[in-house]
């Protein structure tokens, strides 16, 4: 238990100790996706109880990517501020910060998008949400990786510590590696 308190390094960061608070949507942001300031209050509160590591919950690289409507964007420059603000606030607290970046293909509502769901295939509906996807074109598939790059260097901007890449929980990514959603027959079947 004492090796908990412990400090590490990962890379060249060196964390206090060894909590680590995994990627939990908050669902505090506003409806366009701006960091708000009862996230900052809660994020403040966790680094004060000394988590040494705090990966920030779900945030989309694009309004498409969105899962819940409350969830983080990180789709704009105009986001970064308010990232940076939450970065600041754990910063203070001798915390560090992951930013994890997150597309949620098929496994949202056209009622939160917009529009039909973007995934590797038309054929298979998500079982979670039931919706049916539109199969993502080679420069749909091309756009949305520059779209993570993108996403990726606002998190730097806002001075953040690593970044992780969501590719779990049924979301876009998980969807392109599982054979159950991806039945592509092209170079992008795994
Ligand atoms: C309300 C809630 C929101 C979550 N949001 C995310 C998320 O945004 N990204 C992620 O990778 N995992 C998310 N998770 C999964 C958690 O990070 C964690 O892996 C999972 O709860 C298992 O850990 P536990 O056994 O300590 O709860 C979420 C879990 C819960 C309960």
């Amino acid at each position: 238990m004492s090796r908990m308190f412990d400090s590490m390094k990962i890379g060249k960061t060196a964390v206090s100790n060894r909590f680590v608070r995994s990627a939990t949507c908050e669902n505090m942001a506003n409806d366009k996706g701006f960091v708000t300031d009862n996230m900052i209050k809660m994020y403040k509160t966790l680094a004060k109880g000394e988590i040494g590591l705090i990966i920030l919950g779900y945030m989309y690289i694009h309004p498409f990517g969105r899962g819940f409507k409350y969830q983080t964007g990180i789709y704009s420059d105009d986001h970064i501020p308010g990232i940076k603000a939450v970065v600041d606030t754990i910063h203070k607290e001798n915390g560090n910060v992951v930013v994890q970046l997150a597309h949620a293909g098929p496994q949202t509502y056209p009622q939160i998008i917009g529009t039909t769901p973007l995934g590797p295939s038309k054929k298979v509906r998500n079982p979670f949400t039931f919706s049916k996807p539109k199969e993502m074109s080679e420069s749909e598939i091309q756009e949305t990786i520059s779209l993570f790059g993108e996403a990726a260097e606002r998190a730097v901007k806002a001075g953040v510590d690593a970044i992780q890449i969501h590719g779990a929980h049924g979301y876009l990514i998980n969807q392109f590696l599982s054979p159950y959603f991806n039945r592509r027959t092209d170079k992008w079947w795994f």
